[in-house]
């Protein structure tokens, strides 16, 4: 008898379950499938599933411990996703961006299991916007020209790969991983000053909404996606949009127009996408405000029951 596609798909690995998205993909399949996670630094403490140390600085014990989990599935999610600290440090980026995830495609490709990327809208120098599937890459930074590189290798290794160019995502990261929307949420509640920059434009998508997203992408083998939230928005709008959530003052939100001033690496300045082949799969994002409503009703839920 043929086998149900929630059969085949019953074990999947979802590298970088310690990081920020990682946690939301393990959330999202953990209720029908066998979720195994990975971690390399920080053991996450709030996931529900079968957790495995692996270092992608390490391709020999990456290859026997994918071959240990024997996978049906795998969401690559792990990865150097800082840009500054790829600036920083070119060569491990290289390893991990690169190499880690060509070495996951070339494991996945005889065993034909489905595999999804998790790249980036950094692909783009943002000055051609909006992006879809079809417009020409041009990566201005040192994360996105290995995201690019990335993409391209696992192709070859794995013609069947899924990859997904990710916005700017929002939520809240657990364990130790921050990041700007995290930053601007605590800040803001505890009445402190937030820099935004008002001169960057991105659809962003929560990482809640990007895990359904994800789970429906990894049903088309073999298909690149561009991922988006509705709307595009600057940091300085998404700070305000949280800073009425929260009632707080928008004297609290300081605006830069340079992003030199913010910060040392190339960062495109406009993101904004055409989701038209998301949409064709079936998947039609919120509202910013209602999906930014939705994610910060997850995180206060403790604290109004
Ligand atoms: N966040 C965004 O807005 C955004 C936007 C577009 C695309 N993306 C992409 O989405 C994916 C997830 O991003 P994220 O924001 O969730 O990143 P993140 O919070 O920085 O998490 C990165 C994950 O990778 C793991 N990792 C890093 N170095 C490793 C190593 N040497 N060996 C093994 N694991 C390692 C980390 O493990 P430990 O923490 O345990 O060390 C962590 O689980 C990435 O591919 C990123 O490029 C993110």
């Amino acid at each position: 008898m043929e086998k149900s596609k929630n059969e085949i798909m019953k074990k999947i690995l979802v590298t970088g379950a310690s990081g920020f998205l990682g946690h939301y993909i393990c959330r999202e399949f953990a209720s029908d499938y066998q979720v195994t996670g990975t971690y390399n630094r920080f053991h996450p403490k709030t996931l529900d599933c079968e957790l495995v140390q692996i270092d992608l600085n390490n391709i020999p014990h990456l290859e026997e411990t994918l071959s240990k989990i024997s996978p049906s599935a795998i969401i690559h999610a792990g990865a150097l996703s800082k840009p500054y600290i790829c600036e920083e440090d070119e060569s491990l980026s290289h390893q991990i961006n690169v190499q880690a995830s060509q070495a996951i495609a070339k494991y996945a490709s005889p065993l034909n299991i489905p595999l999804l990327f998790t790249s980036s809208d950094q692909v783009y120098d943002g000055r051609k916007a909006p992006y879809n599937e079809s417009s020409e890459t041009c990566p201005m930074n040192i994360y996105g020209k290995h995201k690019l590189e990335a993409e391209v290798k696992i192709s070859e290794a794995y013609s069947r790969a899924t990859i997904c160019r990710l916005p700017l995502m929002f939520g809240h990261p657990e364990g130790e991983s921050a990041n700007f929307f995290s930053d601007i949420f605590h800040k803001l509640s505890k009445n402190e000053t937030v820099k935004a920059l008002d001169s960057e434009y991105r659809c962003p998508l929560s990482a809640t909404e990007a895990a359904k997203v994800i789970r429906l992408c990894l049903e088309h083998p073999g298909e690149l996606f561009v991922v988006a939230g509705k709307q595009r928005v600057t940091r300085v709008d998404i700070a305000r949009y949280l800073a009425a959530f929260l009632k707080k003052d928008f004297s609290l939100i300081e605006v830069h127009r340079n992003a030199g001033s913010i910060s040392s690496y190339y960062r495109p300045a406009d993101l904004a996408a055409n989701i038209g082949k998301l949409r064709s799969i079936g998947y039609n994002p919120p509202i910013f405000k209602e999906d930014l409503k939705n994610e910060m009703c997850i995180l206060l839920k403790p604290d109004l029951n």
